[in-house]
């Protein structure tokens, strides 16, 4: 009898195993295992040198939770380069839920050079057709970067390419199936150990002992149902090992030698542990002006050409707003988990991001050059952006219509109308190459009571750095104090508040963070202590008072009184960031390498035809990295228009804030100016600006020069194609 219950016993508990197993598989691993699928598919197997390939890689089923974990990465077979050169691993949130990724590789010869994507009329630097493609030796590119590697980069070669690029991706190769490791490795561990437990018990049972087969039985059962299940669970949907969920491979043949593109998904349920972004690079030792590209959020993002090809965008409009450095970026990231409430809030994370914010201060100030000497004198105070630092000085340090404000013709509207609408405005003229006048500045002082004099450091029209201690010397001399718009310098040149003499410093300094590749809003002011606390601005509320009565309140002194309303705490992180990398490159460097850059482009641009080039441009060492230009055949906007739409590079055009400059610069008196209020944008008189970053190459100035001619000519044809007379452009603009 004894024997016949240990009998059943041992064929119950190995029943009940082999349920468990069942179970598990049925309920723990089927949602992992059967709902999702990774493929890799290419247009073709077999290609040539030179030809594109197009791979599609495809995860289905994903659920939104899954997209918080996914990695997608494909190895590059050597010899193959992703065509817009960035790393192929991508995060999940640039995974559409059961979307398509499209990754197009290129051939990349031993130099690195990578042979153009399908050569479209100035799409991607190539002409194909005969008749788009101009005559003029500016046509062609010459920097390597743009050099096809192989004998099939010429116009009939480049069909070639072309079928390659149309053949539809879905001509399926071999796909295959996704190898789930993850899951497979989980149900192994719990399949063996579930059959270890009841091999154990088993063993219990024959030796006779009721009583302990009889606990063992019950035992096992619960930790059974207790740990297994759970386990398989966790395993099944990634554990904090976050096993890779999903690899697929894929082989391709390139001339002969075989691939393996491979892909994996890696699947973080419990949203602990998700990978760090491999291709966000680590930070290098040192920052120097060559690898730095490496490490510009964005630099390899494709942009869309008018014919629907896509081509890394060469950004020359760093005056207006640069990108974010990486290590901007993953330093803002990192420092929302220890966010808190700034000055406000009592907890560890409070502290540590008032403690962030208030040595952010310390940290601007020296970057401006105010050394320990002066660090009493001198306040940083933070604001949203250069234009709201000249307002928030003007209404704190305006106090009557009759104030009289001294500026110049160069400067961009935030250093002009914040005074004028306040003010009295005085305006020192510009020479005939755009150059502030300084004996009009010394003759406005002596014969008008000047209480500030505002100039631009550099301006966003023509570069020029104006010499502000210079400037700050006469302001002083005749009894005003002097602002500094910074916008144009912080990120080009190296700046000092402190002058070689007392008179020589600069009484307050502004500027904002995005144009120095924090891109998070933000900026800041940096004055005297006694000079901002002569007032403080317009904006009242939280964070700028003592203490409030009923009807009475208290002010606190600078920065409290210029900071209304709770901080920007990103920007101020970003911004000390980005002061380490650009201190770390050196400005020396910088500003040799924008000279250079300017000195290729303006030497590119004076030999082509019908040109009309801005400011001086011959002795350019006081420019930062700004070329205006215009042709006198085709007008400004349609023109930059087409250098956008088929030449994928960013320019500005127009009069960029700073109008009254533009038009002396272009000769355009201010009585013409009025009859182009309210009129088509096509016949505004405007310019051409080209605005370098530190990461910007002589290879795109080179692939700029060679696509500017295909795009005029796209624009000539284009205005010679509107119908209505009126809207063609005036030539001369
Ligand atoms: C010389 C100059 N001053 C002021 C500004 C205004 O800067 P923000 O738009 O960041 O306020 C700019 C912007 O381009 C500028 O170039």
């Amino acid at each position: 009898m004894q024997n016949k219950l240990v009998k059943l016993s041992s064929t119950a508990v190995l029943a009940l195993a082999l349920i468990s197993c069942v179970v598990i598989s049925v309920f723990a691993l089927p949602s992992f295992d059967k709902s999702k699928t990774l493929t890799i598919t290419t247009d073709k197997e077999t290609y040539s040198a030179n030809e594109d390939v197009k791979v599609n890689v495809k995860f289905t089923n994903a659920s939104d939770s899954d997209l918080s974990g996914v990695l997608l990465k494909a190895d590059l077979p050597q010899g193959l380069k992703e065509k817009n050169g960035k790393s192929l691993k991508v995060f999940s949130d640039s995974v559409q839920k059961n979307g398509n990724i499209s990754l197009e590789f290129v051939a990349v010869s031993d130099d690195g050079s990578v042979s153009p994507a399908t050569p479209t009329e100035g799409g991607n630097v190539q002409p194909t057709g005969s008749s788009t493609q101009p005559t003029g030796s500016g046509t062609q590119p010459t920097g390597s970067g743009v050099q096809p590697t192989g004998s099939n980069n010429s116009g009939s070669s480049s069909s070639n390419n072309t079928s390659a690029n149309t053949t539809s991706a879905n001509t399926t190769a071999s796909d295959g199936k996704a190898v789930n490791t993850g899951s497979g490795i989980a149900y192994l561990i719990i399949v063996l150990s579930v059959l270890a437990v009841s091999a154990v018990l088993v063993y219990v049972f024959r030796k006779n002992k009721k009583a302990t087969a009889m606990l063992s039985l019950v035992l096992c059962a619960g930790i059974i149902t207790t740990i297994a299940a759970p386990v398989a669970k966790v395993s099944a949907e990634g554990n904090a090992d976050a096993f890779y969920g999903f690899e697929q491979k894929k082989v391709i043949n390139i001339d002969g030698t075989d691939y393996t593109i491979e892909a994996e998904v890696k699947i973080n349920y419990n949203g602990e542990d998700i990978p760090t972004d491999p291709s966000v690079p680590e930070e290098p030792e040192q920052y120097t002006i060559s690898n730095i590209r490496n490490y510009i959020v964005g630099i390899n993002e494709p942009v869309e050409l008018a014919d629907g090809t896509k081509t890394p965008l060469i950004n020359f409009d760093n005056a207006a707003t640069t990108p974010a450095f990486t290590a901007v970026m993953n330093e803002v990231n990192k420092e929302l988990g220890m966010y808190g409430s700034i000055g406000r809030g009592y907890s560890q994370k409070s502290d540590h991001s008032t403690d962030v914010y208030n040595d952010t201060r310390e940290k601007v100030k020296k970057f401006l050059g105010v050394t320990e000497d002066y660090s009493y004198d001198y306040t940083c105070v933070y604001v949203n952006n250069t234009t709201d630092g000249l307002n928030k000085l003007a209404s704190a340090l305006i106090k009557s219509k009759n104030d009289i404000v001294l500026t110049t013709r160069i400067e961009h509207h935030s250093n002009d109308l914040s005074w004028r609408e306040r003010c009295k405005v005085i305006y020192a003229e510009v020479d005939e190459q755009g150059r502030v006048k300084y004996d009009d500045i010394e003759r406005l002082l002596k014969e008008n009571k000047v209480k500030l004099v505002s100039v631009t450091a550099a301006s966003n029209v023509t570069g020029y750095v104006t010499d502000v201690h210079r400037v700050a010397k006469l302001a002083h001399k005749y009894g005003a104090k002097i602002v500094v718009d910074g916008a144009q310098i912080v990120a080009h040149r190296k700046f000092s508040m402190i002058g070689d003499t007392p008179e020589e410093n600069i009484d307050f300094f502004v500027f904002s963070a995005h144009k120095m590749y924090t891109p998070y809003g933000g900026g800041a002011i940096v004055g005297t202590t006694e000079g901002l606390n002569e007032g403080m601005p317009d904006v009242y509320g939280g964070g700028t008072i003592d203490i409030v009565g009923d009807d009475w309140e208290t002010y606190k002194q600078a920065p409290g009184s210029y900071e209304a309303g709770s901080p920007n705490y990103p920007s101020v992180v970003g911004l000390s960031k980005a002061i380490d990398v650009m201190s770390d490159i050196g400005f020396d460097d910088i500003e040799a390498h924008e000279k250079a850059l300017n000195r290729r482009l303006i030497n590119g641009l004076k030999a082509m035809d019908n040109i009309i080039l801005y400011g001086d441009t011959e002795n350019i060492d006081d420019r930062v990295g700004v070329v205006t230009f215009k042709f006198s055949d085709i007008n400004s906007l349609t023109l930059a228009t087409k250098i956008k739409e088929v030449g994928g590079v960013a320019t500005r055009r127009g009069a960029f804030c700073a109008h009254p400059y533009v038009w002396r610069l272009m000769g355009i008196p201010d009585e013409q100016v009025h009859t182009y209020e309210h009129c088509a944008d096509v016949k505004t008189p405007g310019m051409i600006r080209i605005s370098f970053g530190i990461y910007n190459t002589e290879e795109e100035v080179d692939q700029f020069l060679a696509r500017l001619p295909i795009a005029k000519q796209k624009a000539i044809e284009y205005v010679e194609s509107i119908p209505i007379e009126e809207m063609r452009p005036q030539p001369q603009f």
